[in-house]
C-alpha cells in the first residue's frame, strides 16, 4: 500500500500517481521470481542479498541510519524475499509518501530522492538489492554535504 503520510486520512496514490513521482512498485510473483532475470529485465548491473533480524550485528545502530533522511546516486532497489518494512519517500515536491512492502513487493526509488526505511513490529526482511553502478551506494543525508 502507498499512501500520502501527511493527508488526515490515509490517502492511497494510485498506479499513475506512483508512477508520475518515479517511483516503481510492483508484486512479483515469489513463485517465478529469478533475480538474475529480474536484473537484466530492469536494467540493473549487480544484486544482492540484505537481511535484517535480531541477529543482524549492530541492527540499532544500522536502523539509525535508515532512519534519517537520505539518498543514493543510484536508484534503490529492493525485492522482498521475506518480512516487511516501511519506506517513507519524498514526492517531487518535497511532501512524504509511506510505501509499506512485503513478501513479494517490489520497490524502486529513483537515484538522488530523499527517503527512509523502518522495519515493522515482526523486525525482520530479508530482500534483493539490484545495484546499475557499483560506486553511488552512500548515503548523501539531508542537510549535509551537498544534500539539500
Ligand atoms: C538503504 C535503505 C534502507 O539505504 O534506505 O539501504
Ligand atoms: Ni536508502
Amino acid at each position: 500500500m502507498a499512501f500520502w503520510l501527511n493527508a488526515c486520512v490515509n490517502l492511497r496514490l494510485s498506479e499513475q500517481e506512483l508512477k508520475e513521482q518515479g517511483i516503481s512498485y510492483l508484486f512479483l510473483d515469489p513463485s517465478n521470481f529469478d533475480a538474475e532475470m529480474e536484473k537484466r529485465n530492469l536494467g540493473y548491473k549487480h544484486h544482492d542479498i540484505v537481511e535484517l533480524n535480531s541477529n543482524t550485528p549492530n541492527l540499532d545502530i544500522l536502523l539509525s541510519k535508515f532512519r534519517r533522511e537520505h539518498f543514493h546516486r543510484d536508484d534503490e532497489s529492493r525485492y522482498v524475499l521475506d518480512g516487511d518494512g516501511f519506506f517513507d519517500i519524498r514526492s517531487l515536491d518535497d511532501r512524504w509518501i509511506r510505501i509499506s512492502v512485503t513478501d513479494g513487493d517490489y520497490i524502486s526509488i529513483p537515484a538522488f530522492r530523499y527517503h527512509k526505511f523502518e522495519l515493522t513490529q515482526i523486525e525482520r526482511i530479508k530482500a534483493v538489492r539490484f545495484f546499475k553502478d557499483d560506486h553511488s551506494w552512500e548515503p548523501i543525508y539531508r542537510g549535509e554535504q551537498n544534500g539539500k
